[in-house]
Order: structure tokens, then C-alpha cells, then sequence
């Protein structure tokens, strides 16, 4: 598996397994064991989720070594603040079942982000989270945020796939080696994705399925890819990308459907109050 170095030193797995929306007791243990057996040694869950028993359960039974595997939860909107995100992140620790996460994300860039932040940064000092991060910052929200941290966040978690490129938060985050990590990257199951003429052309090219393809050419992007899936063969297939690659021309051909609009906008009005009302 291929390895990314993040700026605070640290190593992630380039190909991460999501379990937004895999329901806790047993679905989403089923789903993490698949996975694990599948050769994924990077996890991202969030506390929002509620799955963060089922994956920590999976990881313990597994037997791989805690250190091998790269796991990743987020912080929601409700424990913003210092002294709850405090909190926040030892109830995170206590469903999973560890000692630490190797990446612990603010979900949401709404509410107390400063004070949340300043939590995190602490417990990064204590050996609780070896990488801190963000999500869903578009570049308005990370030009209003990052300036007022003291650590600069090693990733920033938000919606990327070939119909959704973020080439602008991408210019902007390149500046400070900040690293993009992909969810949706399939484009959430997007029949309009997956089945594009020019995907499914390198899907028969490469002998490939469409989702490989999508994936392989985000790796080559240089993002960190979080595909999701609860089909056994799918879980395996979306890891097994590293024995092709695709020429030049033919990300020229991919990045030309980048229609710079993704399915969730940060910025839309009334956002912060839909999350904060449906996850409590
Ligand atoms: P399934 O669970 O039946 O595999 P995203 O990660 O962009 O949110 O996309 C997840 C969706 O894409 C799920 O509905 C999943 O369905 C489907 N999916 C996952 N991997 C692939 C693949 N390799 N090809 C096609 N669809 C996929």
C-alpha cells in the first residue's frame, strides 16, 4: 500500500475504507472485518457516524497489531469548544476501544472551531491523536480559520472526485503541504461517474471496473481516497489499484470532467443548524 507523508511527519495509508452511514452492531463490523481481511490498513470513522464501537471491535478482533493500522474519527459540532472536545475525544477513544487515533478531524467548520482546535492541539501533545485535521473547509472557510491556529492542520478532509476536483482549495492548501483527503470519491455511487464513456474506455483498457479507475486516478492526483463499500468484492477491488497506472493523456482526459460543483456545499445557507439539529 502506498503511503503518504503528511506535513507533521507522519504516514497515512493512500487508500483509506469509510463507513459513513454503515450502521453500528454489526453491519459496520462486517463491513471493517471485510475490509481488514482485504488488506485496508486505514479506517476513517467519525463520532457522527455512531459506528465508532463497531470499528473499534472489528480492529481489536482482527488481531493485526494496534500500530499497523491507521485509524481516523471526527469530532462533531455538538463537542465544540475547548472543554467538550476535550470530552468529546475520550468518548471517541472509549466506543473504539484505544489508547490513541492516528487522526482526529473537527467534522464540521461551524461553531466554536477555534476552542475545538486548541483541544486537539493539546491532545496531539499528549500522545491522544498523532495527526489533528479538518473537514469540509472550502477555501473561504479555511482562509477565515486557519489563520487563528497555531498548528497547521495535516489534512482537510472534504467531497473530491472526478465531476468535484476542488482545484482552487487544492492550489491553496499545496502552499502549506496540507494534504486533501477524498470522501465520496466515486462520487457516492454516481451511475453518471461510473458509467462515463471515458472511465468506462480505461475500465476495458486496463481491465479495470469503472470505480478502479476513478480511484487510480485520484491516487495519481496525490489524494488520500476513502472509498466506501459493503460489497466483499468491491472492498477488495477498491485496493487492488496499484498494479497499473494510467498514462498522462489519459488524466488529461479525466481532469476535463471536472464540473466544479460537488453534491454538499459547506457554505449554503442553514447548514450548520440542519447538522446541529440531526445529530444529536
Ligand atoms: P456498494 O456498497 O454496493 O459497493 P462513495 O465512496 O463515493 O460514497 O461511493 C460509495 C458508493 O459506491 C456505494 O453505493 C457503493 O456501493 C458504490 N461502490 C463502491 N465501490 C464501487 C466500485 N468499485 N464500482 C462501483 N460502485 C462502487
Amino acid at each position: 500500500m502506498e503511503m503518504i507523508t503528511l506535513n507533521d511527519g507522519n504516514k497515512i495509508p493512500a487508500v483509506g475504507f469509510g463507513v459513513f452511514l454503515v450502521p453500528n452492531d454489526g453491519p459496520a463490523y462486517e463491513a471493517v472485518s471485510q475490509a481488514l481481511k482485504a488488506g485496508y490498513r486505514h479506517i476513517d470513522t467519525a463520532a457522527a457516524y455512531f459506528n465508532e464501537s463497531d470499528v473499534g471491535k472489528a480492529v481489536k478482533v482482527s488481531g493485526i497489531p494496534r500500530e499497523e493500522i491507521f485509524i481516523t474519527s471526527k469530532l462533531w459540532l455538538q463537542d465544540y469548544g475547548y472543554e467538550a472536545a476535550r470530552k468529546g475525544l475520550e468518548t471517541s477513544l472509549e466506543k473504539l476501544g484505544l489508547d490513541y487515533v492516528d487522526l482526529y478531524l473537527l467534522h464540521q467548520p461551524y461553531g466554536d472551531v477555534a476552542g475545538a482546535w486548541k483541544a486537539l492541539e493539546e491532545a496531539k501533545k499528549e500522545g491522544r491523536i498523532k495527526s489533528i485535521g479538518v473537514s469540509n473547509m472550502t477555501p473561504t472557510i479555511w482562509k477565515e480559520f486557519v489563520p487563528q491556529f497555531d498548528t497547521m492542520p495535516a489534512v482537510n478532509q472534504v467531497e473530491c472526485n472526478p465531476f468535484f476536483q476542488q482545484r482552487e482549495l487544492r492550489a491553496l492548501l499545496d502552499e502549506a503541504d496540507v494534504k486533501i483527503e477524498a470522501y465520496q470519491p466515486l462520487g457516492h455511487g454516481d451511475g453518471a461517474l461510473l458509467s462515463h464513456p471515458v472511465i468506462v474506455k480505461l475500465a476495458e483498457k486496463y481491465g479495470k471496473n469503472p470505480g478502479q479507475i476513478i480511484l487510480r486516478s485520484e491516487i495519481q492526483e496525490g489524494l488520500i481516497v476513502l472509498p466506501k463499500s459493503t460489497n466483499p468484492e468491491r472492498i477488495a477491488g477498491n485496493i487492488d489499484i496499484f498494479d497499473f497506472e494510467l498514462e498522462d493523456s489519459e488524466m488529461e482526459e479525466i481532469r476535463a470532467l471536472d464540473t466544479g460543483k460537488g453534491h454538499h456545499d459547506p457554505e449554503a445557507p442553514g447548514v450548520a443548524e440542519m447538522l446541529l439539529a440531526n445529530y444529536k
